[in-house]
C-alpha cells in the first residue's frame, strides 16, 4: 500500500465534504456573520493534514464500514481539532504568529473574532452529530457518538490536558503530569477518532478494544512526535514557529527525555499500536501504515 496516495483520497473526501457544509448554506446558513464565516473558513482550510477524519475512516474500513456516513463524523473530529489549534495560538495560550504556514486566526482577524471563529467551529461539529447525513444512524449509537467526542474534548480530555498544559509551563520536569498533558490535550481526540470509526461500523467487543489501544498509543505517539518536531523541524516543514516549547517552558518528551529518548519512545508506541490490532488481520493494513507516517512524518 501507498500511504502517501490513501492519505492524499481521504484528506480530499474530507475536504470535499467540509467545503460542502462551511462553504455552501447547510450548516452555517446565510445569516451568519461573513467575518465569522471568512474565520472558520481560513483556518479550516489553511491546508492541515486531516489525520484524526483520516484515522477515523480507516478505523471504520478496518471492521468493515462501507459508506459515506462516516464523512460527518469524521469532519465533526476536523472541525473541534481546527478549534482547538484557534484557541491554542492565542496570546492567553501559546501566543503563536504562525499555524498551517500561515498567520495565525487571531492575527488576521483579531482575538475577538478568533475566540469566536473557535467557538463556532465546536459547535458546529456537535451539529454535524446531529444532521440529517446521520439519519439512517440508530439514536443508540449517534448519542454513543456524541459522548466518545464530547468526553475526549472536554474538561477531562483535550481541555483538560490544555489546562494542565498552560498551568506547568515553567514549573520543572514531571514525568507524570507530562503523560497526563500529552495523553490529554492531544490523545485523547486522537483515541475517540479511531473509536467512534470503529463504534459507526459496529465493531465487536475485541474489535473495539483493539483499535481503543492503537488510538491510545498513536496519540500519545502523536504528540511525542509534534514535540520532537518542534525541536528538529523547521518553519518550512512544519508551518509553525520552532523552538517555542523550550522558550515557553512547556513540558514535552524531548525537554524531559532527550530528543533520543523520545524517538525510541514514539517508536515503541507506534509497534504496540501495530501489535494491538493484529487481530483485525489484511482489513487495517492502512492503519498500520498511518501508525508508520505518524512516527515518520516531518510536518
Ligand atoms: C497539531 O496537530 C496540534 C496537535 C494536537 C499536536 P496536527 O499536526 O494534526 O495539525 P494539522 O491539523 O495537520 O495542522
Ligand atoms: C496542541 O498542543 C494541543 C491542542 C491544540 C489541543 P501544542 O501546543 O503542543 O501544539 P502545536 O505545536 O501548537 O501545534
Ligand atoms: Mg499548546
Ligand atoms: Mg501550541
Amino acid at each position: 500500500m501507498v500511504i502517501e496516495a490513501y492519505l492524499e483520497a481521504k484528506r480530499k473526501e474530507v475536504d470535499a465534504f467540509l467545503e460542502s457544509i462551511l462553504r455552501g448554506d447547510n450548516i452555517v446558513k446565510g445569516d451568519c456573520p461573513g467575518v465569522l464565516r471568512d474565520a472558520m473558513n481560513y483556518s479550516i482550510f489553511a491546508g492541515g493534514k486531516r489525520i484524526r477524519p483520516i484515522l477515523a475512516i480507516a478505523s471504520y474500513e478496518a471492521v468493515g464500514g462501507q459508506s459515506t456516513t462516516i464523512l460527518p463524523v469524521a469532519s465533526a473530529l476536523e472541525l473541534i481539532h481546527t478549534y482547538s489549534l484557534i484557541h491554542d495560538d492565542l496570546p492567553a495560550m501559546d501566543n503563536d504568529d504562525l499555524r498551517r504556514g500561515r498567520p495565525t486566526s487571531h492575527k488576521v482577524f483579531g482575538e475577538a473574532v478568533a475566540i469566536l471563529a473557535g467557538d463556532a467551529l465546536l459547535t458546529e461539529a456537535f451539529h454535524l452529530l446531529v444532521s440529517e447525513g446521520l439519519d439512517r444512524v440508530s439514536p443508540d449509537t449517534r448519542i454513543r457518538l456524541i459522548r466518545e467526542i464530547a468526553d475526549a474534548s472536554g474538561a477531562c480530555g483535550m481541555v483538560g490536558g490544555q489546562t494542565v498544559d498552560i498551568l506547568s509551563e515553567g514549573k520543572g520536569p514531571d514525568k507524570n503530569i507530562l503523560y497526563y498533558i500529552h495523553t490529554k490535550k492531544t490523545g485523547a481526540l486522537i483515541k475517540a477518532s479511531v473509536r467512534v470509526g470503529a463504534i459507526l461500523a459496529g465493531a465487536s467487543d475485541d474489535e473495539l478494544y483493539a483499535l481503543t489501544k492503537y488510538g491510545e498509543a498513536m496519540g500519545l505517539a502523536f504528540q511525542i512526535v509534534d514535540d520532537i518536531l518542534n525541536v528538529t523541524g523547521t518553519k518550512e516543514e512544519i508551518g509553525k514557529s520552532v523552538g517555542s516549547d523550550f522558550s515557553k517552558g512547556k513540558k514535552t518528551y524531548p525537554g524531559i527525555y532527550g530528543l533520543e529518548e523520545s524517538i525510541n519512545k514514539a517508536g515503541s508506541l507506534t509497534d504496540s499500536a501495530i501489535d494491538s490490532i493484529r487481530i483485525l488481520g489484511e482489513s487495517a493494513e492502512s492503519l498500520r501504515e498511518i501508525a508508520r507516517y505518524i512516527v515518520r512524518r516531518r510536518s
